[in-house]
């Protein structure tokens, strides 16, 4: 009876070891700070990065364009109109459909223009209204270099190690203009010693073309991550984004990448008749590959209809569909959810 009792209890010892090991080995999820505490400060500035940092991002991300002399500037859109005055600043500068182009601007000149919350060029009001007021502050374009001699002095003086998480920005538009943003940010990130996996680095595009040079032609051992869009976004591409979804779509990116970052609506696609809610399949396909999963983009004002508040997003996502971590724009709101779990 002892020996029985002994026997039950060391292989309850040992199911509960195994099953310990097994939970710290699974990594948390990663928050990922979308242009920055975006959802607080003009998004790409150099404050909401530092304050995204202070809220306990993981990774910092920086979307990256270059300038007419080939420098790489953390900025969002091909073009400057949205977020910045350089229509005021420069006028007869636009080209042919009204917007001026970062790729036409000297990086001075760029350096020069005041940098704003985000407008909708289509009626030229906030698109966020309630976020940081519109005009107000003192805030700048700056360089991919700037940003990451700002992360790598935060983490030396915090101790940390928060990582960048870089998007090329439309290479193949570089391209045409005789630019090579892969080979620009790839010098860029081995100057700043993100040489390895074990440096917190990750480079996304939705260009698969960067992403297989980037492995192929440069045998880079950085992680890379396909971002997943929607075919009617861009027509004009030449990239297959429904096919991206599907299983051998996710096989063929599992050849190149280490996961993918699809918009979170191909994920959840609302609630049924009975208020409960949808999955596709593609968070556990991507995972049968062995592809992280890291959904964009998170935001507390702007939530589907059928979703109360930002937490119950997450909850669906981090908790049903287990994915690795989110874009969000709110990361504080993000850190305190998984505090919680
Ligand atoms: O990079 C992930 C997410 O940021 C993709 O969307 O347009 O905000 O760069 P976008
Ligand atoms: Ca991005």
């Amino acid at each position: 009876m002892i020996c029985k009792k002994l026997f039950f209890s060391c292989a309850a010892v040992l199911v509960f070891s195994a099953y310990s090991l097994i939970v710290s080995a699974a990594k948390d999820p990663i928050v990922i700070a979308h242009r920055g505490a975006s959802g607080y400060l003009p998004e790409h500035t150099l404050e909401s990065k530092a304050m995204a940092y202070a809220m306990g991002a993981d990774y910092l991300e920086q979307d990256v364009v270059l300038t007419k002399d080939d420098h790489a500037i953390v900025f969002h859109d091909l073009y400057l109109d949205a977020v910045t005055d350089v229509a005021t600043r420069f006028p007869g500068r636009a080209r042919s459909d009204g917007k001026h182009y970062v790729i036409d601007f000297l990086l001075t000149e760029i350096l020069s223009l005041y940098v704003h919350e985000r407008l909708d060029l289509k009626n030229n009001q906030s698109k966020f209204p309630q976020r940081f007021p519109h005009g107000k502050g003192l805030f700048r374009v700056h360089t991919l270099a700037d940003e990451i001699e700002m992360i790598q002095g935060l983490n030396q003086s915090t101790n940390q190690s928060v990582g960048i998480f870089v998007e090329l920005k439309d290479p193949e538009w570089h391209k045409q203009h005789n630019k090579d943003i892969v080979a620009v940010v790839l010098k860029l990130l081995k100057e700043y010693g993100y040489t390895s996996p074990s440096t917190p680095v990750y480079i996304q595009s939705f260009d698969s073309n960067a992403l297989k040079r980037i492995k192929h032609e440069y045998n880079s051992s950085l992680p890379l991550i396909q971002l997943i869009g929607e075919n009617n976004w861009w027509p004009e591409s030449a990239m297959d984004y429904t096919f991206m979804q599907t299983k051998e779509g996710l096989r063929e990116i599992s050849t190149y990448a280490a996961g993918i970052g699809p918009w979170f609506k191909q994920i959840y696609t609302g609630k049924n008749s009975k208020g409960h809610p949808q999955f596709t399949e593609l968070a556990k396909h991507a995972r049968e590959k062995g592809l992280a999963v890291f959904p964009y983009t998170l935001r507390a004002d702007g939530l589907p209809k059928d979703i109360s508040d930002l937490n119950e997003l997450l909850h669906l996502l981090l908790d049903s569909q287990k994915v690795d971590g989110v874009f969000t724009d709110f990361p504080d709101a993000v850190r305190q959810f998984l505090s919680t779990r």
